[in-house]
């Protein structure tokens, strides 16, 4: 059974967003923290920012040989390995018209395709720690919203993966679950070159309208779920919403 206090945690995308909120939550448990992400300076601003509990590799999970060197720095780091949380994660959103091709592969590589491949370079460890995976779903999965398309089909398949690898892993006393999330200000959008800070703000904060608990979420309030997941001993192939009721379907006008 895993306990957080004193585990080894590989957290993908930790250089911001719920990344970097579930890395501090965990580190302050007690975890072991490895992040990795493609902006050497945003993970090494944030271990630094979490201390020597948190480790950061510079890498891309796209790369088959920075997932290499990723799981490695993790197990160094922590004496083994305890969970994945597959949080990095990217957004591609067009109108059904005006989607690329390029575009498309992008996306499926790096929320789906690194994820997998990724999951499978740890099972060895998961099995000798009978520990478990963690994946980043999202609130386009209980409504759908136009435009939204490419992203919203990365993370149903998220989903699905989260039933096959629990599914198939149970054997081994690995877990496999997945956090949904709702609304969180993050950088996702911003990064993708869809909108400035204020105009992703903006977005959100009309969403809110939409939310039963009428705010958005916080990262830390993310990362306690996942928490849950990382300790859970009888949980496997679920998907848990987090998203302060947004998914609960409200139509206020
Ligand atoms: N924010 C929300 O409202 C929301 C809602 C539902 C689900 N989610 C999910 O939550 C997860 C975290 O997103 P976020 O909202 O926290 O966004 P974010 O702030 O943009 O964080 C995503 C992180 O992933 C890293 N990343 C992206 N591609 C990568 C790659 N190929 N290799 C390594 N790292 C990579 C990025 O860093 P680099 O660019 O430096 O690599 C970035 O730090 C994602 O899976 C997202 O889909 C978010």
């Amino acid at each position: 059974m895993t306990i957080i206090e004193g585990s080894s945690i590989l957290v993908t995308g930790g250089g911001s967003g719920i990344g970097a909120g579930t890395a501090r939550y965990l580190a302050q448990r007690g975890a072991k923290i490895t992040i990795c992400g493609r902006r050497k300076h945003k993970i090494e601003e944030i271990a630094s920012s979490i201390g020597s509990n948190c480790r950061a590799i510079a890498g891309d999970i796209t790369v088959a040989k920075d997932r290499e060197s990723i799981v490695e720095a993790a197990v160094t780091h922590g004496d083994g390995l305890d969970a994945l949380v597959n949080n990095a994660g990217n957004m591609y959103r067009l109108p059904l018209e005006s989607i690329a091709e390029e575009g498309l592969l992008d996306i499926f590589h790096s929320n789906v395709i690194a994820p997998m491949m990724l999951s499978s370079l740890c099972v060895p460890y998961l099995t000798d720690s009978e520990g478990s995976i963690v994946f980043l779903g999202s609130i386009h999965n209980r409504r759908a919203f136009p435009g939204v398309s490419p992203y919203a089909a990365t993370k149903a398949a998220i989903e699905s993966l989260t039933r096959s690898f629990a599914a198939e892993l149970g054997r081994k006393s690995i877990r496999v679950n997945c956090v949904s999330p709702g609304a969180v200000f993050t950088e996702i959008n911003q990064r993708s070159g869809e909108s400035t800070d204020s105009e992703a703000l903006a977005r959100l904060e009309e969403i809110v309208k939409l939310n039963a608990l009428t705010r958005i979420g916080e990262t830390e309030e993310v990362a306690q779920a996942i928490a849950y997941f990382i300790e859970a001993p009888w949980t496997t192939g679920t998907i848990l919403d987090v998203d302060g009721g947004l998914g609960l379907g409200l139509t206020r006008a």
